[in-house]
């Protein structure tokens, strides 16, 4: 079955949007999908009979009796949470977390900075720390469980405000994305032989037949079963939509089977010889190309969709932002998608013929030759998704047969060549969906893992330390005393930007199944634990923790201007796109007009920018946002300037201005 992906998060209480059939989409339900022992609830861990003893009340992992921390996180054993009271744990837990929402959050420390001098440093010693008036207040609503001298809390509290720790640090290592190579420890275990994963984005006019070729293929290769289609093909004929039979394997929310529309990107897979393949089933629709933009942006190659009747072409080639044939074209170039499969559909209504394929592939040719596409790296295949002609086979209808020998599409998918993948570089997973999960204090996101490699279970060095500060009676000298326990946090897994936090990796799932790594060049889902979901977003980047992401408002890009009818001008107000995030932004300096051909300034400073003109601009963001410059991460170094509803200008993030520069 597909996953949809929205493109902003569907937290079920407080969101509410037009796009609400999804907020219970089960496709990130870890009960159902079987993750991996480490994202097993407790019930499930129960279930495999593993005795649960203690829970632990900083991340609430229910660990044997025998361990003496916790298996998770690292903290050591309270004593003083009694065996089974894991109801007492968790409800302390809870706020204990809560306390790295504070904006002065002083819980957790860089370890490796300066762990030591936080050890001998006397002064520290007469300080507690945030979370530790934290864990105060909660002992004293617990009362009876409380372990702290209520008396001695208002001072201790101020001595807290004192504490001058460094707080959770984000430290960006000069250069980081081209001296390191974080991600080495994880590809002794690289798998060897397997298949490799490619994402293939459907993209395309409206109505074209991509939801139908996407249900078609899945149909025909076993991904859906006869039960399920006969199921779709009685409700699509009940509604009167019989011809939608397989787009409603994609189109999932009674609006879009509705309106037989396609609104989000539906997600799903299946194997070829030589793939795995995730397939991004995209919106053609005009008003649904931010959605399209966020989906198709994991893209490795895509697959362009025709309709091949008369007039429907020419309608998907029409300027000024109708044709989405064209505007899907020139978006999947500028991501870097380099590959495309043009699939011509809808043969069957022109009889197959091979002067409308001929046509079709001239015309169509030297736009995309003109988009940037090398013509060895365009496939041009006629096919019919309804009459199930040339997709998994080669054609049997003589019609198309007598003239078509090349093949089919499936084959064409194998002919493509393999995506290269930055595995070496530093973890980026920039976040296109969020899902928080019924399991207590796990989150899901998913997304595509652009550079790097993120794995689970590894407790490897860790990260971070809580100091709590618990006062004691000295009965030798009648005085109290701070008495310093120190948590160590372990398996602090990733770096969340732009909001800073720590998260551990619980689980990862990809192609529906759970794994233990992944990989740049992967599609997956990552359940994530020991953060609030709040922090969070589409459009948010999982990092490694040791490089974090850029995040600015203030840009400079190279752009190529598209057919567009208002000038570009100083203060022009336009919608910036990159990755799975947008924000309302202004053009506030048109640097220079660059020749397209020789790449050199040709004009300084004018004052308007036309269609087709190449130009150095600066774009003022309302919000910060993760971003890369181009030449370290080209995924995360591509953006889009959108306005009225149509794509303006497509462009490449040449400087970045830190946010306190
Ligand atoms: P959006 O996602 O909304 O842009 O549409 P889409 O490109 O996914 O098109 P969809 O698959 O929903 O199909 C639109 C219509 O085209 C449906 O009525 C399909 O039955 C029809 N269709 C798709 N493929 C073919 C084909 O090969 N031949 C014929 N005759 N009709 C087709
Ligand atoms: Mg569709």
């Amino acid at each position: 079955m597909p996953r949809k992906t929205n493109f902003r998060p569907d937290y079920d209480e407080d969101y509410n949007d037009d796009y609400g059939d999804y907020d219970d989409y089960v496709g990130y339900d870890d009960k159902e999908h079987g993750l991996s022992t480490k994202g097993k609830t407790s019930q499930q861990d129960k279930a495999l009979n593993k005795p649960v003893i203690w829970s632990c009340y900083i991340c609430t992992y229910d660990n044997e009796q025998s361990f003496l921390s916790c298996e998770i996180c690292g903290v050591l054993r309270d004593p003083s949470v009694a065996s089974g009271k894991a109801s007492d744990a968790k409800a302390l837990a809870k706020p204990v977390f809560g306390a790295t929402d504070e904006k002065n959050r002083t819980t957790k420390v860089k370890i490796n900075d300066n762990i030591s001098a936080a050890l001998s440093d006397e002064r520290q010693m007469d300080h507690s720390s945030a979370s530790f008036a934290q864990a105060v207040q909660l002992n004293q609503t617990k009362g009876k469980n409380s372990k702290f001298n209520k008396n001695t809390l208002p001072s201790l509290t101020n001595d807290v405000d004192c504490l001058k720790i460094e707080t959770n640090v984000i430290r960006k290592k000069e250069d980081s994305l081209d001296d390191s190579k974080p991600g080495t420890e994880l590809l002794h275990d690289q798998e060897q032989g397997k298949q490799v994963q490619l994402n293939l984005a459907i993209v395309g006019h409206v109505d074209s037949g991509k939801s139908t070729l996407s249900g078609r293929l899945l149909h025909l290769l076993g991904r859906i079963s006869n039960k399920e289609m006969h199921k779709y093909e009685k409700e699509a004929k009940e509604k009167g939509k019989g011809s939608f039979t397989y787009a409603w394997a994609m189109d999932e929310s009674t609006e879009e089977r509705e309106r037989g529309v396609t609104m989000t990107v539906a997600v799903a897979y299946f194997n070829s010889k030589k793939y795995r393949v995730v397939l991004l089933d995209s919106p053609g629709h005009k008003d649904f190309v931010p959605n399209m933009i966020s989906g198709a942006a994991q893209a490795d190659a895509a697959v362009l969709v025709i309709d091949a009747s008369v007039g429907s072409f020419e309608a998907g080639m029409e300027g000024s932002g109708f044709g989405q044939t064209r505007e899907h074209a020139q978006l999947m170039r500028s991501f870097g998608v380099e590959q495309l499969i043009v699939a011509i559909n809808k043969m069957d209504l022109v009889a197959y013929k091979k002067e409308r394929f001929d046509f079709i592939k001239t015309q169509l040719g030297s736009f995309l030759r003109s988009c940037g596409f090398k013509e060895s790296n365009v496939t041009w295949i006629p096919l019919s998704a309804m009459a199930n002609q040339n997709l998994v086979t080669a054609s049997s209808d003589a019609r198309l047969s007598s003239w078509y020998r090349g093949l089919c599409l499936l084959d064409v998918i194998d002919s493509l060549q393999p995506p290269l993948r930055d595995v070496s570089k530093p973890l980026r997973l920039p976040i296109c969906d969020v899902t928080k999960l019924h399991t207590l204090g796990m989150v899901a996101v998913s997304g595509k893992l652009e550079a790097g490699a993120v794995q689970i279970g590894s407790k490897g060095p860790f990260r971070d330390f809580l100091l709590i500060f618990q006062l004691v009676e000295d009965q030798s000298c009648s005085q109290t005393r701070h008495k310093m326990l120190l948590i160590v946090l372990y398996g602090f897994e990733v770096l969340v930007m732009p909001s800073g936090e720590f998260a551990s990796v619980r689980s990862i799932e990809r192609d529906s199944s759970a794994c233990s790594t992944a990989r740049a060049g992967d599609n997956v889902a990552v359940n994530l634990h020991g953060i609030d979901p709040i922090h969070l977003i589409p459009g948010g980047v999982l990092c490694h923790p040791d490089f974090p992401v850029a995040v600015a408002a203030r840009l400079e890009l190279k752009i190529l201007v598209l057919d567009i009818k208002m000038p570009i001008i100083i203060g022009s107000p336009v919608e910036f796109h990159i990755h799975h995030v947008k924000e309302a932004a202004r053009v506030v300096k048109i640097v220079s007009v660059v020749d397209q051909k020789t790449g050199k300034v040709s004009k300084g400073a004018p004052r308007v920018l036309k269609s087709k003109q190449n130009a150095i601009v600066e774009v003022e963001l309302d919000g910060a946002v993760c971003v890369e410059e181009f030449t370290k991460c080209k995924a995360l170094g591509r953006a889009f300037l959108r306005s009225s509803g149509n794509t303006i200008a497509v462009g490449i993030i040449t400087r970045i201005f830190e946010q306190n520069a």
